[in-house]
């Protein structure tokens, strides 16, 4: 097993990347703690530890962390996948509220997370931190302008982590996953947009390999980043995204 006895932090774990992502890790041999806004259903075991929170607030991330030392007495990884969509808006539109909305949870909770992360495994002498950011960031698509500014940040933002952390044993690297096949693609269609034929006709089409990413080709990803096959990677920003970013 790839992930055998590590502890590891998981965001966004309700959601289509997430759920996949915290199942491989379970089969990987991790003890995972598994957060979301809502948790409902999610059942507390030796291995896993479902902690709801809202992870733009400075408390709430507080809590997940010591809650996580209290159970399994150390943290070894911290995997952001928690973000919001962006419907497709045009910028004269966009209200101050919905950037910093935005923002706040693709950029700013990652931050809160890896602040909370660091010191724990400083301690551990060594960790890994994954940060998900999307590969619009590199063919960018009209009107996702605040989220393709966040994932922006959040990428600059683990490069800036992975040299200042380097020295301490720790890794941060970042996926650009590409159009996936979870209930976000919906969201970043315009308003009054047909979700289903807009999948088909412009997401999917857009990859080069020929269908949507799936949540199993991100954990994969993830398993690997997470894992020692990659003790020699960080600062890398890893697309899984069919070939979207050529
Ligand atoms: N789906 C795509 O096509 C796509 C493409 C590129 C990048 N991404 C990125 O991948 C990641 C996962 O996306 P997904 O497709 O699984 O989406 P999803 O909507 O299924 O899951 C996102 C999860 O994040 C959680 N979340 C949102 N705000 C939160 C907060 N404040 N605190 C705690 N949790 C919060 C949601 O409750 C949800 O369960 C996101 O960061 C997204 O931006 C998605």
């Amino acid at each position: 097993m790839r992930l055998e006895n590590e502890v590891f932090v998981v965001t966004g774990a309700q959601g289509g990347m997430g759920k996949e992502t915290v199942k491989r890790f379970l089969e990987e041999g991790a003890f995972v703690v598994a957060v979301d806004l809502n948790v409902d259903g999610v059942v507390e075991s030796d291995y896993l530890l479902p902690i709801a929170a809202d992870l733009t607030k400075e408390e709430e991330v507080a809590n997940v962390f010591s809650s996580a030392f209290e159970k399994f007495e150390r943290i070894d990884g911290l995997v952001n996948i928690a973000g919001i969509a962006q419907p497709a808006t045009p910028i004269e539109e966009v209200s101050l509220a919905d950037w910093e909305k935005i923002m706040r949870v693709n950029a700013t909770a990652p931050f809160l997370t890896c602040r909370a992360a660091v010191p724990f495994m400083k301690n551990n002498g060594g960790g890994v931190i994954v940060n998900i950011a999307s590969i619009s960031i590199v063919r960018p698509r009209p009107g996702l302008n605040a989220y393709i500014a966040s994932k922006g940040a959040a990428v600059s933002f683990s490069q800036a982590l992975a040299i200042e952390l380097a020295d301490y044993g720790i890794r941060v690297n970042v996926v650009n996953p590409g159009p996936a096949d979870t209930k976000m693609l919906g969201e970043f269609t315009a308003k009054n947009n047909d979700i289903e034929a807009t999948k088909e006709s412009v997401f999917k089409k857009s990859v080069p390999l020929g269908r949507l990413i799936s949540p199993n080709d991100i954990a994969n990803s993830l398993v690997y980043l997470c894992s020692k096959e990659a003790s020699i990677v960080t600062g890398s920003v890893l697309n899984v995204d069919g070939g979207r970013g050529i």
